[in-house]
C-alpha cells in the first residue's frame, strides 16, 4: 500500500520533470493511470486514442505525454543500426516448444515481441502446442523458458488443466504450473477485445511472458456472419491483433494465436486449404505455420516468415505427455 503511494508520488515527480503539466497529471490520476502499468498503457496507445480517452486538447499534447511516458518506463523506439539490433536479438531469450525439431524449425524457439500463428484443421495439434508453451514458458532461461507465467485466452472452450498438469510433469514442474496459467474465456468478441486492450497488461505486469489466443477466429466467425459484415469483422480482428502486438513488444512477451483453415475449391478440382481471416491475420502475424495430420504423424510447415524459409517443415507427435519429437 505505502509502496504504491510512494511510487505514485515518484511518478508525479518524473512526469512533471518530463514537462507534463499538473492538469494533465490530475487527469491521469482520475483515469487510474498513475502507475507503471498505466504509463505503459499510455505508451501502447496511439496519440489519437489518448486524445479521445483522456479528452486531451490536442494531438500534440498526446504525443508529448507519450514521449514522457516512454522515457519514464524506459521503452526504446529510437532507430538503431543492424549490428545493435543483432546484439539485442541475441540477448533476448527464446522460448522453447519442448520439441527439438520444432525449435530448430523456429531457429531456436519463439521470440518475445513477435506474433506466431498456428493454423490447421481440427485435431492437428494447435491446442496441444499452445498448452505446452504455457508450460515451457515457466521453465528457467537455462532450460529454454522465460521464467514467466502464461495467459491463455480460450475462445473455443478446449483449455484443459489436466493437459497442463501432464505436460508440467514431463518438464519437471509440479502442480504449481497450474496457478501460473491464467485462463480467460470470453463469450463474445467484445469481451475478447476489452480483455486484450484493458486487462491483459495487468497480467503482463505481474510476470506473464506468453499470451495465447486459441482461437483468434472462432468468435468472429460466429458473430459476424455474411458478406455484409466482412469489412467490420476484419477491422475488429485487425484492432485486436494490433493491441496484442503492442503489448507483446512493450512487455517482451511471446504472442501466439491459433487459426482455423478454410477450404477453397479450385476449378481444377483441387481444394486449396488456407488459414481463415484473410489478409488481416496474414499481415498481423510475424510468422505463420500450417499444421497437418498425415496418418499417425503430425506435420508443421512454415507458410510465411521474415526469417524461416517458406515450406520448411518438421514432423512431430502428440502423446499423453504432450507434443514430442516424431
Ligand atoms: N491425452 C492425450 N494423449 C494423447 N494424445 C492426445 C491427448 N490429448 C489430445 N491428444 C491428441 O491431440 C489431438 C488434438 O489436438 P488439438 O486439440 O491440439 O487439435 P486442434 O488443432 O486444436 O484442433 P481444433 O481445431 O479442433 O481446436 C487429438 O486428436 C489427439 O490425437
Ligand atoms: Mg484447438
Amino acid at each position: 500500500m505505502g509502496g504504491a503511494k510512494a511510487d505514485e508520488k515518484e511518478l508525479r515527480r518524473l512526469l512533471r520533470e518530463a514537462g507534463v503539466g499538473p492538469t494533465l497529471i490530475a487527469k491521469l490520476e482520475s483515469a487510474g493511470l498513475l502507475s507503471p502499468r498505466g504509463l505503459k498503457f499510455i505508451v501502447a496507445a496511439t496519440p489519437d486514442e489518448l486524445v479521445e480517452w483522456l479528452s486531451l486538447s490536442s494531438y500534440e499534447s498526446a504525443v508529448k505525454l507519450r514521449e514522457a511516458a516512454k522515457s519514464i518506463v524506459g521503452y526504446q523506439s529510437a532507430a538503431v543500426d543492424a549490428a545493435q539490433l543483432m546484439e539485442l536479438e541475441e540477448r533476448l531469450p527464446k522460448l522453447t516448444t519442448g520439441v527439438k525439431g520444432i525449435d530448430e524449425l523456429l531457429q531456436g524457439g519463439l521470440r518475445p515481441g513477435e506474433l506466431y500463428e498456428f493454423a490447421g484443421e481440427f485435431g492437428t495439434g494447435k491446442t496441444q502446442l499452445c498448452h505446452q508453451l504455457a508450460v515451457t514458458v515457466q521453465l528457467p532461461e537455462e532450460k529454454g523458458g522465460m521464467a514467466g507465467k502464461a495467459v491463455y485466452i480460450d475462445t473455443e472452450g478446449t483449455f484443459s488443466p489436466h493437459r497442463i498438469l501432464a505436460m508440467a510433469e514431463r518438464f519437471g514442474l509440479g502442480r504449481s504450473a497450474l496457478s501460473a496459467v491464467t485462463v480467460y474465456r470470453p463469450l463474445n468478441t467484445g469481451e475478447l477485445e476489452r480483455f486484450v486492450r484493458e486487462e491483459l497488461s495487468g497480467y503482463l505486469e505481474d510476470g506473464a511472458k506468453l499470451v495465447v489466443i486459441d482461437s483468434v477466429i472462432a468468435l468472429y466467425r460466429a458473430q459476424y456472419r455474411g458478406m455484409e459484415w466482412l469489412a467490420r469483422r476484419q477491422q475488429a480482428i485487425n484492432y485486436l491483433l494490433d493491441w496484442l502486438k503492442r503489448w507483446a513488444r512493450i512487455y517482451s512477451a511471446v504472442a501466439v494465436i491459433t487459426n482455423q483453415v478454410l477450404t477453397h475449391p479450385l476449378p481444377s478440382g483441387v481444394a486449396l486449404k488456407l488459414p481463415a481471416g484473410g489478409n488481416i491475420i496474414a499481415h498481423a502475424s510475424t510468422h505463420r505455420f500450417l499444421m497437418r495430420k498425415a496418418g499417425d504423424a503430425w506435420l508443421i510447415e512454415c507458410i510465411d516468415s521474415p526469417r524461416i524459409p517458406k515450406g520448411a517443415s518438421v514432423q512431430f507427435k502428440i502423446t499423453e505427455a504432450g507434443v514430442e519429437d516424431a
